[in-house]
């Protein structure tokens, strides 16, 4: 970490810009609609919600919410590396009508209303920190912690520090793209070896910790039991055919990375780059989807509770 709390690129691979482009229509179509249509049912409840989109990255999550909401509602997009947020500003405004209000801050019309939304290049532990002293004098508004593809990059002691957020009266999370596993077709008998060592890879010590990988949710729900009698979970997964050559290619080079000490898995790996170019190759990735509404439910503006459900797995 620099004195900002911005990534150190010694000790973590700084994903690209081509890479979260690239995974966007993978992650769209993988959505669990169970779990979506919780958190929607809930925001369309709720005037004005504010959106904290954890980890933003090139804004892929904020994108797919600003489609979906109809009231206006207010994003702040948390990134630690500058460059990602710089892109997800441009992708805003080439997709909908953005109009800059400042460095940090711009407004976006979609085709239901006008929402405004703020760059944060910031280290999202010290956000969130600084949220949960906030607590007295936030108000009552309803905030939305929304992350995708973060949770598994979490170690155990930053996922303590955001359920402890969660734990605050006005505060839910939709978390999309949580990674379990993945698949392949046709199989290999070297596929459970190669899934171990990339998972091994992906929590293996870091300046910070270790990552929760595939652990992530279920440590999370365990940690928040107190305050969890509310949620729902489903699976989300992306279905990478040999139509998405680039996509399966840029897939593999993470899993060749991964397993690059480990010799025995080589054949599996020049199989798999085999396969790939016979265009006979097909990969699933399973992710979890979650949603936890407020520790209290927040009111419908007729009197009724918003609907949530009883710790469903979907
Ligand atoms: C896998 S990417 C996902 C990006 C985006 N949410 C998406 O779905 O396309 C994870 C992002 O979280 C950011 N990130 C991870 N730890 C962070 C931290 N402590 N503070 C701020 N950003 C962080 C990374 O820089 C990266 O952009």
């Amino acid at each position: 970490m620099d004195g900002n709390g911005l990534a150190s690129a010694d000790t973590e691979e700084i994903l690209t810009i081509a890479w979260l482009k690239q995974r966007e229509p993978f992650d769209t179509a993988a959505r669990n609609v169970a779990v979506l249509n919780s958190v929607t049912d809930y925001l369309h409840s709720i005037e004005q919600p504010q959106i904290i989109d954890l980890g933003a990255g090139t804004g892929n999550q904020t994108l797919f919410l600003l489609e979906k909401l109809t009231q206006p509602a207010r994003f702040t997009l948390i990134e630690q590396h500058p460059t990602l947020l710089a892109a997800a500003r441009e992708a805003m405004m080439k997709r909908f009508d953005g109009q800059c209000i400042d460095r940090h801050t711009m407004r976006v019309t979609t085709q239901h209303c006008t929402h405004t939304v703020t760059f944060a290049p910031i280290n999202l532990l010290a956000w969130v920190a600084d949220y949960k002293k906030a607590t007295a004098t936030r108000g009552s508004d309803f905030y939305l912690f929304t992350a995708s593809a973060l949770l598994d990059l979490l170690t155990t002691s930053e996922m303590e520090t955001l359920s402890d957020c969660l734990s605050t009266d006005n505060t839910a999370l939709y978390a999309t793209l949580n990674y379990t596993g993945f698949t392949m077709s046709p199989t290999h008998p070297l596929d459970d070896a190669a899934c171990e060592v990339f998972e091994t890879h992906m929590t293996r010590t870091l300046d910070r910790g270790n990552p929760l990988g595939p652990q992530a949710v279920r440590y999370l729900l365990t940690h928040m039991a107190a305050n969890t009698n509310h949620y729902r979970v489903g699976a989300s997964q992306w279905q990478v055919t040999s139509e998405h050559a680039a996509f399966l290619h840029a897939n593999l080079t993470f899993y060749q990375q991964a397993l690059a000490d480990s010799p025995t898995l080589v054949p599996w790996v020049v199989c798999r780059l085999e396969q790939l170019k016979r265009e006979e190759l097909m990969l699933g990735v399973m992710h979890e989807d979650l949603w936890i509404p407020p520790a209290q439910p927040v009111c419908f503006e007729d009197g009724a509770q918003s609907q949530s459900h009883l710790g469903v797995s979907t």
